[in-house]
């Protein structure tokens, strides 16, 4: 499994231990930064991290700024991505098997570290139901359609 992984400066820190996490794991990603703790904008790191996901570089992502509801706002634009901002370990999973979210958000100013990374444990090990899912994932991807220029 590849990741790829990044956050705004409000998500630095927790980017940090997710990482450490990942390495500890054996999991491989990429980090899209931010590599410090300056202010920067969010849809920057958000952007760049969608496109490569939907673009099937990583098998998934993990976004972070401080509520990471901006973040996955931003990614959520780009066409493919599906993204879910969980703070509880029930979404983390239920994202995967019925929304086959492809990238998880998460707060740093809303959650422990040691919450967040059960719930990054939890995505990454849980899978994609499809079945009467698919038929609705398929509808979003509908709407994606009918805004396209
Ligand atoms: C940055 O101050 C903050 O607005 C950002 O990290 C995020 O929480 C936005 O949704």
């Amino acid at each position: 499994m590849k990741l790829a992984i990044g956050s705004d400066h409000g998500g630095f820190r927790l980017k940090g231990e997710v990482i450490e996490h990942l390495k500890a794991k054996g999991i491989g990603f990429k980090d899209y930064g931010t590599f410090s703790e300056a202010s920067c904008d969010y849809p920057d790191v958000a952007t760049e991290v969608a496109e490569a996901v939907a673009q099937g570089e990583y098998d998934l992502g993990i976004l972070i700024c401080g509520t990471g509801i901006g973040i996955g706002i931003a990614a959520n634009k780009v066409p493919g991505v599906r993204a879910a901002l969980c703070h509880d370990t029930f979404s983390a999973h239920a994202c995967r098997e019925h929304n086959n979210a492809n990238i998880l958000t998460m707060g740093e100013r809303i959650i422990g570290t040691g919450l967040a990374l059960e719930i990054v444990d939890t995505f990454l090990n849980s899978n994609f139901e499809g079945d009467r899912h698919l038929r609705r994932i398929n509808k979003i991807a509908d709407i994606e359609n009918k805004y396209k220029k």
